[in-house]
């Protein structure tokens, strides 16, 4: 039996006899799904589903278009005058766009679910089951809506033996035993997920490519691999591949992997044909190279372009992508090495390539420059590439930020990422203007993230995580809606309508990413995590390693002097006005100041603290915060599914636990080096 937390923001709990009860069911009683395509089936399935599970009628089925009230259909099906719609309207909203319309003609009232296309339609449907699960009145609609970034995509980072890597939510669902799972119910909900709320790629295996998942794109498993795309077309997403850049090597065909090579040219040519005639829309291709020991082009001493473009060549017949990472930097620094900044490495190897991908290329960056930490500044890669169609990769899987047992509702931190402004083309330069495709004028951008989600009843492991997974396709959908309007949507989605529920769970949510960083690394140092798994505390974990990522604490201070005059020069990646914030230690926001700059541990912040005092306080702070959120959790006891409750409550007693020990390891590390006291004498040991 699904459970509802199985079924997640879909669940379409009952609606309460209230007053819109009757006003819901005169509406919705009688649909009608104009169109007959793939994506028109699945609207008629969900909405059969939700109208059923939500109203208080035995049966729900289609029926006419004479009698329906609720008509679902494009633009190009319904004659739109009749409705009193201008057609003319549908030319300001883009392919993926839908109108939602209420329309009176004396005895009866219709609402019309107008798509540009079959995928509008599918929006718009969803759209109009979130109003009805939020309680919203139908009568007077009139919502005209379309996806502001072009591609919005998941990237999962699930392996074949059915591990995920980074993955906190149990096991695949995708794959199993070096195998493709037999069962693939969880693969539709998961597409019924993503596509309400508007995500529309999916990449489905690791970018991490190992030995049997090279074998992805040959006979093998393309079959099966095309029955994936198959349900997922369905709804709308299209289905990429992380692909292994050595392929040709691997699986046995050639010699070399050398983009410039011209058997390795059509080695590729041929795959893809190959790989297009099972999946004539697959999406195209996800590659992690010359990053982390992956091969790629360096290896042939040729660089990111020649291999990104070796592969958009292939594919761009096809009218396939190529979204090739920039997470590349050396990750075999020797830690005694001041003058390489791993900051620095994604600018330095992409920026010189601006202009020299083709238009079928995108390269996706990071959202900041190291690697999804509680606080980085934006990567300065957003603005400088000018010619180059660009991706921002965000981080839904909490690797770094509690793994799913901490509570960190994401979607704040992704917003002010896409406030930012980096003054690429003047004030108002933001990076929302930039992945939107509207600053340079892209032909092919948005935002991907890595996944959160498993096997696990409820997806995400905590339940709360699945805000992060709802915010991501809210936001990257309209990145103008507020942290705060996504928050109360899943909470009324998952929890219903509770006030105090709803209050609750809101504050809990928008208070947990400044909690998580008070009681880890606040002030934009990072790091300071266990090796590895990522997890827990340990200062030093990564400060004599190869992976250039360090704090330099001594007895002095700490941080790091990221500044042109005496540091590593980071900062004049950035256009001037950042550059000049950035580089000063006067100007430097807090929240950023040990990510540029090494001060002394006495240092004087915008607050008033000490450097020094800032981090015991925080670290104190941030574990009574946490109790608090226990508190405020355990008031709900008895308003939801009780495995709901006790699911978060299990992890929030882990949270606090955890807490605790980054208190008490950073305090007294710091204490230790620094021998100074906590003006207000608590414990440190
Ligand atoms: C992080 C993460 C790796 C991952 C890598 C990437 O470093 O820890 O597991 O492979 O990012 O984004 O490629």
């Amino acid at each position: 039996k699904q459970t509802p937390a199985y079924k997640c923001w879909l669940n379409y709990d009952l609606i309460a006899k209230n007053d819109r009860l009757e006003e819901y069911k005169e509406i919705c009683g009688d649909f009608n799904v104009l169109g007959d395509t793939l994506i028109y089936k699945s609207i008629k399935e969900e909405l059969t589903v939700a109208l059923h599970s939500m109203s208080h009628k035995e049966e729900v089925a289609e029926s006419t278009f004479e009698d329906a009230t609720l008509i679902i259909s494009d633009s190009e099906r319904v004659n739109l005058e009749d409705y009193g719609v201008e057609p003319s309207l549908f030319s300001s909203i883009n392919e993926e766009g839908f109108l939602i319309k209420s329309f009176h003609n004396g005895e009866r009232n219709t609402v019309l679910i107008i798509g540009k296309t079959d995928k509008g339609s599918l929006y718009g449907t969803y759209h109009f089951l979130r109003l009805l699960q939020g309680n919203e009145s139908i009568e007077a609609l009139h919502i005209l809506n379309s996806p502001k970034n072009r591609v919005r995509m998941m990237n999962q980072w699930d392996n074949v033996d059915g591990s995920i890597e980074r993955g906190y939510s149990g096991q695949s669902i995708f794959f199993e035993n070096d195998q493709i799972t037999s069962n693939l119910d969880r693969v539709k909900d998961y597409a019924r997920l993503l596509a309400s709320v508007g995500v529309n790629a999916i990449s489905i295996n690791n970018v991490n490519v190992w030995k049997v998942e090279t074998h992805f794109i040959t006979n093998r498993f393309i079959n099966e691999i095309a029955d994936i795309a198959g349900i997922f077309r369905a709804y709308g997403l299209k289905l990429f591949l992380s692909i292994n850049f050595a392929s040709p090597i691997e699986l046995g065909d050639l010699q070399t992997a050398d983009p410039l090579d011209k058997e390795v040219k059509n080695w590729w040519k041929e795959k893809a044909a190959e790989i297009y005639k099972v999946i004539p829309d697959f999406g195209g291709f996800v590659v992690k190279a010359d990053s982390e020991h992956r091969p790629g082009p360096f290896s042939y001493d040729r660089n990111h372009a020649d291999g990104a473009n070796l592969l958009a060549e292939a594919l761009e017949s096809f009218g396939g992508i190529v979204v090739w990472r920039c997470f590349v930097y050396n990750c075999m620094q020797d830690w005694r090495d001041r003058k390489t900044d791993r900051a620095k490495a994604a600018y330095e190897n992409f920026k010189p390539l601006d202009g020299k991908f083709h238009s079928n290329v995108i390269l996706q960056v990071k959202n900041g420059p190291m690697d999804f930490q509680v606080r980085e500044p934006v990567s300065p890669l957003f603005g400088a590439l000018q010619q180059t169609n660009q991706v921002l990769e965000f981080q839904i899987a909490q690797e770094y930020l509690g793994q799913q047992k901490d509570l960190c509702f994401l979607v704040p931190m992704w917003k002010e990422v896409l406030d930012f402004d980096t003054y690429a083309k003047g004030e108002g330069s933001t990076v929302k203007k930039i992945v939107d495709g509207s600053l340079y004028d892209y032909q092919i951008s948005g935002i991907a993230a890595v996944s959160n989600i498993g096997n696990d009843e409820n997806w995400t492991g905590n339940t709360l995580a699945q805000a992060n997974l709802y915010g991501y396709g809210r936001l990257i959908w309209d990145p103008d809606l507020t942290a705060d309007e996504i928050a109360k949507e899943w909470v009324s989605l998952t929890f219903g309508n509770d006030d105090n529920v709803q209050e609750q769970v809101l504050s809990m949510l928008m208070d947990s990413w400044g909690i998580y960083e008070n009681y880890t690394t606040p002030l934009g140092i990072g790091w300071m995590i266990n090796p590895h798994h990522h997890y827990g505390p340990n200062v030093d974990g990564y400060e004599y390693s190869r992976w250039g990522t360090y704090h330099f604490a001594d007895r002095d201070g700490l941080g790091v002097d990221r500044t042109i005059e005496t540091g590593t020069g980071y900062t004049a990646q950035y256009f001037k006005e950042n550059q000049e914030i950035y580089n000063s230690l006067s100007d430097c926001p807090d929240e950023f100041l040990l990510f540029f700059h090494h001060v002394p541990y006495t240092h004087v912040l915008k607050s008033g603290e000490t450097v020094i005092q800032h981090y015991y306080n925080s670290h104190f702070k941030g574990v009574e915060q946490v109790k608090s959120l226990i508190e405020k959790w355990t008031s709900l006891e008895g308003k939801m599914e009780k495995q709901q409750f006790e699911n978060v409550l299990n992890r929030l007693d882990m949270q606090l636990t955890n807490a605790k020990e980054w208190r008490d390891q950073v305090n007294t590390y710091f204490y230790r080096k620094s021998g100074i006291e906590d003006e207000k004498g608590r414990k440190i040991y």
